[in-house]
């Protein structure tokens, strides 16, 4: 298959042929630092880009921007065509745009089910008991149900269904936040650092989900620092420093690419995560 990205400007902000997501003139300011100023990104349809940059650069600043997690200094979205600037959260994951944390945020005394559950109205849920949803689930419950379950399956955390979250491991949390993500069967997923904190074994099966996703026509953004797995799962590399974008390309372009090396060392706090030899 010919990568629809092919004909593509390695350059930042450069149009893709069917962008389901259009950043324009996206800045955050925290007091006098600004944390994000992101002048144009287009994220194409139905492949996956990984986000990279060093510490600080902005990821995670923006991706609570882009899933109505926190309001930007200025600055507008489109998803799918339609401006959700001021989408709240719950909002744009029943559009079809669901995130995951870098910090977990599986709810730990609620079950591994009741967490799939809560999913499925796209509310984060925090205040919120199950049983207070059950009018907004709107007799689907069983439906609802089928799902959570089917996912638990596919992400090998069926015999755990029952149990309190707050008893999975930490790889294992990272892999509900990501099959609850999936509850609302979204258009585009953005996986804040999916790996971080996760063991090998783990990783792979994280891996073939995110291949999984993109095989089932899912678009993904996803943060990671270990530049052998955007590498190896990556349609296209986007990389920020100090709150812009300052390159794009294929994971090959990338690679050797002197704006992006520069980022890495001149950052005080982080290794470029190039491993060698593997
Ligand atoms: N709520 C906040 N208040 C003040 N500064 C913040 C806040 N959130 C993030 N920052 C700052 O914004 C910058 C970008 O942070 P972040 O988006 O977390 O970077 P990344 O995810 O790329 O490591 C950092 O300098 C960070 O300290
Ligand atoms: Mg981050």
């Amino acid at each position: 298959m010919t990568s629809p990205l092919k004909d593509v400007a390695a350059e930042p902000g450069s149009a893709k042929p069917d962008p389901l997501l259009v950043v324009d003139g996206v800045r955050r300011d925290f007091g006098g630092m600004r944390a994000v100023d992101v002048e144009h990104l287009e994220v194409q349809r139905g492949v996956v880009t990984g986000l990279i940059g060093p510490n600080g650069a902005g990821k995670t600043t923006l991706f609570n921007l882009l899933t109505g997690f926190d309001r930007p200094s200025a600055g507008r979205w489109t998803f799918d065509g339609q401006d959700v600037t001021t989408l709240p959260a719950h909002r744009l994951a029943r559009r079809g745009m669901v995130r995951t944390f870098q910090l977990t945020r599986v709810l730990a005394r609620l079950t591994v089910l009741e967490n799939m559950k809560l999913a499925a109205t796209g509310q984060r849920g925090e205040r919120l008991l199950p049983a207070l949803l059950r009018p907004l689930w709107g007799g689907q419950e069983a439906e609802i149900e089928k799902r959570a379950d089917a996912l638990l399956e596919r992400f090998l955390l069926h015999t755990r269904r029952d149990e309190y979250a707050g008893y999975l491991s930490g790889g294992q949390r990272k892999l509900l936040e990501m099959a609850r993500a999936l509850m609302v069967d979204p258009a585009l997923v953005l996986l804040d650092e999916p790996m971080a904190g996760v063991n090998p074994a783990l990783r792979q099966d994280l891996l073939g989900h995110i291949d999984g996703l993109r095989r089932s026509g899912c678009t993904v953004l996803f943060v990671e620092h270990d530049m052998d797995v955007v590498m190896e799962i990556s349609d296209w590399v986007v990389c920020m420093a100090q709150g812009r974008v300052i390159a794009e390309g294929t994971p090959a372009s990338i690679v050797g690419n002197p704006d992006v090396i520069d980022a890495y060392l001149g950052s005080t706090h982080d290794e470029p995560g190039f491993r060698e030899g593997e």
